[in-house]
Parts: structure tokens; sequence; C-alpha cells
């Protein structure tokens, strides 16, 4: 029994070890792609949580305290980060232009919506405290804020998805690209680290059996 369960947690971590190393190894668009399905992923997870939460069903603190630290560390940190440190600063300096106008704004709004989405994770946290403390009105705000939250990252992901990065894969010239797959190498490695992403794949997909299964 205890063998098999070793066995088993040996080859799950064997399974995200392929995966983020298959991960990093694709183009940078193709990388940001793949994790926003991680973040796609937290959403749904978040939407259950608010249905059972709304519907009276336990719905543990913890696992909302889990859920919102991927949000703010993997979610906002390294994915949001990568794209306003890497992306769209060097999507600023000439491939946003070479759009016109509108892909300047596009750029600038992508930007403004991480700032809400911050806004509404910040009011979630808050909520919760009050919601761990025993107030359990406080449950609404965090019902409401997390919609809101769903609601503008799915939009954000599809907005992303199929106009920014097209944008940036039509005009970054190979030089940029690598340069751009460089530096998303020094932050999978270094700032953020393989064991650190390996951690948040793991709670997202335990997440997932308790709330998707
Ligand atoms: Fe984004
Ligand atoms: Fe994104």
């Amino acid at each position: 029994m205890c063998n098999g369960t070793r066995e088993e947690t040996s080859k799950n971590k064997s399974i995200l070890e392929d995966y983020i190393a298959t991960k990093m190894k694709m183009e940078p668009t193709t990388q940001l792609k793949a994790e926003h399905d991680s973040v796609k992923l937290a959403l749904r997870i978040l939407g259950v949580m608010c249905n059972r939460l709304e519907s009276g069903q336990e719905t543990k603190s913890k696992y909302i305290d889990e859920l919102l630290q991927f949000l703010r560390v993997f979610a906002d940190r390294f994915h949001h980060g990568k794209e306003e440190d890497i992306l769209f600063r060097i999507m600023q300096e000439g491939t946003a232009r070479d759009e016109g106008p509108i892909g300047e704004v596009m750029v600038c709004v992508a930007i403004m919506e991480h700032f809400v989405g911050r806004d509404y994770i910040k009011d979630i946290g808050e909520a919760l405290a009050k919601y761990k403390s025993g107030d359990h009105r406080a449950s609404a705000r965090i019902i409401e804020s997390s919609r809101n939250y769903i609601e503008l990252l799915t939009q954000h992901i599809d907005k992303e998805d199929n106009i920014l990065y097209p944008m940036a894969d039509k005009h970054l010239s190979t030089e940029k690209q690598r340069k751009l797959a460089q530096e998303f190498e020094t932050v999978n490695r270094e700032k953020f680290g393989i064991d650190m992403q390996e951690e948040f794949y793991e709670l997202l997909n335990n997440l997932k059996e308790v709330y998707l299964v």
C-alpha cells in the first residue's frame, strides 16, 4: 500500500517534471498560452468554490487560501510578470507600434487589466480573512469579487491568445524572439525556479481533484 502510494507520487512527479521541461522548450507565446491553460483551470475551480459557498455547502477556507496563493504567485507574479516585464516591454519598444495606435492601446489595456485583477484578489483575500474569523456574511463579498475576477481574466486571456500574442509573433524579429526566450528562461529557472512551478501545478491538481471530479 505504502509502496503503491510512493510509486504513484513519484510517477506524478515525473509527469510534472516532463510537462515543465516541455513547456520551457516552447516558443515564448506558446509557453504563455500553456500557462493560460493552468490559469483557466484555476478560474473553473474558483467558480465551483463560489457556487458551493452560495449554496451553503462546505468550502474549506484552506482551499480558497491555496487557490488565492496560486493566483497571486503563479498567475500574477510569474505569468503576468513575464508579460509586463518582458513581452509587453519588448512589444512597446516597437512591435505594438507596428500595428498602429490600436496595438499600443491594447498593450496598455492588458497591463491595466492586470492591475484591476490584483484589486479583486486583494478584495477576496480581505473578505476571506473576515470569513475565517467567523463573519459568514463576508462570503457574499468573496463570491462577488471572485466572479468579477473570473469574468475579467476570461476575456483578458481570450484577447491575449487571439490578438496580442499573434500580434507579437507577427512582428517580432528572430533576434527579438531569441531575446524573449532567453529572458523567459531566466525567470523560469532562476527567478521562480522549477520547484516553484512544480509546487503550483501539484497544488492545482489537488484542488482539481476536490472541486472538479
Ligand atoms: Fe495578461
Ligand atoms: Fe496572460
